[in-house]
């Protein structure tokens, strides 16, 4: 069967990526969380203090971009490839919510989503790839055969994402906190000028805000069999 892209995006904490991992797994294609790009430019932001929560200095981060370098390493026990900033795994420290409350803004640089679009068009030239995050469908493949968009109510999502920080043993966060940084990121990831979160034409929206995990991936599934 030949291979193709499959292109998901929607809002922060869908479920995107849960999703595209059991998709990868079961069609032998490779995962690529875009999501997690952005957050490694984000951390390398913070820790150059380009970005504090005071200050934001876009035109020192886009001239040191060049020294960004950002890798997938496939990690067997997780079954994933787990993001490599300048050769070191940040997984688990993108994934905190300082790190959230920061990315949607790095995200509007044009510069920044330049150097990750080129890098994700890249890694998709073999096919078999399945890419979540917020443009796949409408800038970086707009030629996938399959695009879904994902989207849930912003308080499932901010459930989700709280017991997501609280398992991952993330200290400080309360539900209010996650909440406000989901619809601020909603916010931002819409109305930026450069590849904003809009749903393709011929996307699939699926609402899972009421959909258990099987019940999804078994109505993706036969979708995806159909466009094969
Ligand atoms: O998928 P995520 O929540 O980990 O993504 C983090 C942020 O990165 C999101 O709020 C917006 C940005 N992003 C983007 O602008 N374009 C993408 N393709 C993926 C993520």
């Amino acid at each position: 069967m030949s291979k193709i892209i499959i292109a998901i995006d929607g809002y922060s904490s869908t479920g995107k990526s849960t999703l595209a991992k059991q998709l990868a797994k079961k069609l032998h294609y490779i995962y690529v969380d875009t999501g997690a790009m952005y957050r490694a430019v984000t951390l390398y932001a913070m820790r150059k203090g380009y970005i504090t929560d005071t200050y934001f200095e876009a035109l020192d981060l886009i001239s040191d971009l060049n020294n960004v370098k950002l890798h997938f390493v496939f990690n067997e026990t997780k079954g994933f490839g787990e993001m490599y900033l300048n050769g070191i795994n940040v997984e688990d420290e993108i994934r905190k919510l300082e790190v959230s409350q920061f990315v949607s803004q790095v995200s509007t640089i044009s510069e920044v989503r330049k150097k990750l679009v080129e890098q994700q068009q890249e890694m998709g030239i073999e096919k078999g790839v399945v890419m979540d995050g917020r443009d796949i469908g409408t800038v970086v493949f707009p030629n996938a055969k399959v695009k879904l968009f994902m989207t849930a109510s912003a308080d499932k999502r901010a459930k989700r994402r709280y017991k997501e920080l609280l398992d991952r043993g993330d200290e400080g966060v309360t539900y209010e906190r996650v909440l406000k940084n989901v619809e601020s990121r909603d916010y931002i990831d819409s109305t930026r000028l450069d590849s904003p979160l809009v749903k393709a034409d011929d996307a699939i929206e699926i609402d899972n805000s009421d959909m258990g995990l099987e019940e999804q991936f078994g109505r993706i599934m036969s979708l995806i069999s159909i466009r094969m």
